[in-house]
Parts: structure tokens; C-alpha cells; sequence
């Protein structure tokens, strides 16, 4: 029996060389950011117990792992930082010596060609755990501005290339970036995490920063956005472009794809999505256990946010992706 169809979609997938040639989306290793933790401590990198295969360093031993990541074509980090000084005004977030400072000035120094973003939320550093300074038992907003605008500056002093605001405060771009640019650093960009939902797929990361708990996922309400919002983000998103912002971003990133698509729709600017801790997890755990294939879940995930409209893709999977990416090749 034959038939005659007009279209045959399967005609272009019969070989290899098919489908390569009309593949859409192709995911490359300098796609990748690769979020990584710090410590106070010397000498130290630790396996991160709720990120397995993840690790926290101490800015000593950092270049073992920076060496290892330029080798695979990933050409941008993401530093978080943590401090034993948390106090309610989150003092240890601007100190020069704190080690995000400490470990852009080495990084600077040592590898000039690869790009540092640092994150800019106070969470690491207050008491509390929120990502802003608490006044009267509210997380202040204008309060925390200011606070943001001095950890970006000592950030870009000691050598960061972008600031990563995470903290979803009203204005922190425009604060940012007026203050960086009459500080004389206008060079450096802004990745703003426009659309940083309150999700529950953040609760390995809080284990990883030990951020001080908080308890239950309530408390970030106040400022993160609902999970049930699409129409809020195109807001957010309009504010950050006028206020300033280099690139968006969307976070997570594998259960808000039509946000990331929406974003792409209404900007011309650059788009980050960032595959969170959670995320990372169920692939992780569900792999160990053998319901998943390890190497196919991370590229079809990743592969997917591309196709949703991000440019750049924050991932704990980033030397593991760019390993498998060049195999491929
Ligand atoms: C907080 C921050 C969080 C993440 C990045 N920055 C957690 C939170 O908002 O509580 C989450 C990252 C991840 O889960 O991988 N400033």
C-alpha cells in the first residue's frame, strides 16, 4: 500500500546528515555560566552535600577548578559568596576583604580573558537570611539599595566584568547602574534577574550558600514573584530595560520556558535563564536511581531553555555539558 501525502515530515529525519542539516538549536560550551560557591576558609574544597558533584572552594584553590572549565570552552562564572559575619545590615556584603572581592582580584590577575559575574543579593551576609536589610520586621527596600549599590561597586573595583542582582528589590538596576557609572565603571554589565520567581527548586542552593534558613518558602514573597505570573514578568522586564539592564534573566528556567519565550519576544536584549539547584537535582537523583539517562536529561534540558529563547545558561551542569558537547563535535 501507498499513499500519496504532501507532507512528509519523517522524510527529513531519515539520517544522520537529515537532521543535522535542519537541526534549530545547537547548544555550544560558551553558551554555559557555571554558578560556583566560595569559602573564608584556606585550603579547602568540599563537596557540597545537597549539590552532589558540586563543590565549594576557598579562593586558594580555585584556579584548580577555573583551569579545568577554560580547558572545556566555558568562558564565564558566576561567584556566590558566604561570610561568618552575618549581621542584620548585611555589613560583610561590601567588605573588600570578603572573599568574592578577594577571589575577582586573583581571578583578574591570573585569567584576564575569562569573564566574572558576581551575584548581588544580601542573603549570604545578614542574619536573617532575606535577600535584603530587614527594618521594623519588613524587608526594606530603598534600605537595601543602598546596600546593593556599594556591594556592585566593590564588586566592579576588585574586578567583576558583570553584577548579577538576584535580589528582586524595586530599582536595583537603575541604582546599580547610576552608581557604578559615576564611579567610573561603566564598563561593567548588569544581568539582571528580572523574572526570579519564589519557587521551591532553590532548596538544595540554600543548603550550598548556608544562608541562614528561613523558615518555609512564604518568606520570600515579599519580593520574589509568584510562580503563577506570566503577564508580571513582561512588567519587570520593562522596568529592567529602562533602568538600565545589559541582559535578563529568567530563573528557574526549565518550568518558566514561556516566560523565557515571552522575554525574547518583547527584548532585543540578551537572555539568560538560570537551571536552578532543584532542577539539577531531579536530574542528578533520578539518574543515580536509573529512571533517567544522566548525559541525555542534562543536553535535552539545556537544549530546551535555548530553544525557549535564552542566549546564555547558568548551570551547574556546565563542565559536564561542555565534556558531552565535545564529545559530539
Ligand atoms: C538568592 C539566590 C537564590 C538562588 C540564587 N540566588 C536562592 C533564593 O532566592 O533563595 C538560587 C539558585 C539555585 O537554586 O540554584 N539571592
Amino acid at each position: 500500500m501507498a499513499f500519496h501525502l504532501p507532507e512528509r515530515p519523517r522524510r527529513l529525519r531519515q539520517s544522520p546528515v537529515h537532521r543535522a542539516l535542519h537541526q534549530e538549536t545547537q547548544l555550544r560550551s560558551s553558551d554555559l555560566i557555571y554558578p560556583m560557591f566560595l569559602v573564608e576558609e584556606q585550603n579547602l574544597r568540599e563537596p557540597i552535600e545537597s549539590l552532589p558533584g558540586q563543590e565549594r572552594f576557598s579562593v586558594d584553590r580555585l584556579p584548580e577548578k577555573i583551569e579545568e572549565l577554560l580547558e572545556l570552552g566555558i568562558g564565564c562564572i558566576n561567584l556566590f559568596g558566604s561570610s561568618s559575619s552575618k549581621s542584620p545590615l548585611a555589613e560583610a556584603a561590601t567588605d573588600p576583604e570578603g572573599v568574592v572581592p578577594r577571589a575577582l582580584r586573583m581571578l583578574k590577575e591570573r585569567y584576564p580573558a575569562l569573564s566574572l559575574q558576581t551575584d548581588i543579593a544580601l542573603d549570604p551576609y545578614t542574619d536573617h537570611g532575606h535577600d535584603g536589610v530587614m527594618i521594623n520586621g519588613q524587608v526594606d527596600n530603598d534600605a537595601t539599595l543602598d546596600v546593593l549599590q556599594r556591594m556592585a561597586l566593590c564588586h566592579a573595583e576588585a574586578g567583576a566584568d558583570w553584577v548579577a542582582p538576584s535580589d528582586m528589590m524595586d530599582g536595583r538596576v537603575g541604582a546599580i547602574r547610576h552608581f557604578l557609572d559615576i564611579n567610573g565603571h561603566s564598563r561593567v554589565c548588569i544581568l539582571s534577574y528580572t523574572a526570579k520567581y519564589a519557587s521551591c527548586f532553590y532548596g538544595p542552593f540554600r543548603g550550598a550558600l548556608e544562608s541562614a534558613s528561613l523558615d518555609g518558602l512564604g518568606d520570600k514573597l515579599t519580593y520574589q514573584m509568584d510562580p503563577a505570573n506570566r503577564r508580571e514578568a513582561l512588567r519587570e522586564a520593562r522596568l529592567d530595560i529602562a533602568e538600565g539592564a545589559d541582559a535578563l534573566m529568567v530563573k528557574p528556567a526549565g518550568y518558566y520556558l514561556d516566560v523565557l519565550r515571552d522575554l525574547r519576544e518583547m527584548s532585543d536584549l540578551p537572555l539568560a535563564a538560570y537551571q536552578v539547584s532543584g532542577e539539577y537535582a531531579m536530574i542528578v537523583s533520578a539518574a543515580a536511581a536509573g529512571w533517567l539517562p544522566r548525559e541525555a536529561a542534562i543536553l535535552e534540558s539545556l537544549t530546551a531553555i535555548k530553544r525557549a529563547g535564552a542566549d546564555m545558561i547558568l548551570t551547574y551542569f556546565a563542565p559536564e555539558a561542555a565534556t558531552l558537547l565535545s564529545k559530539d563535535a
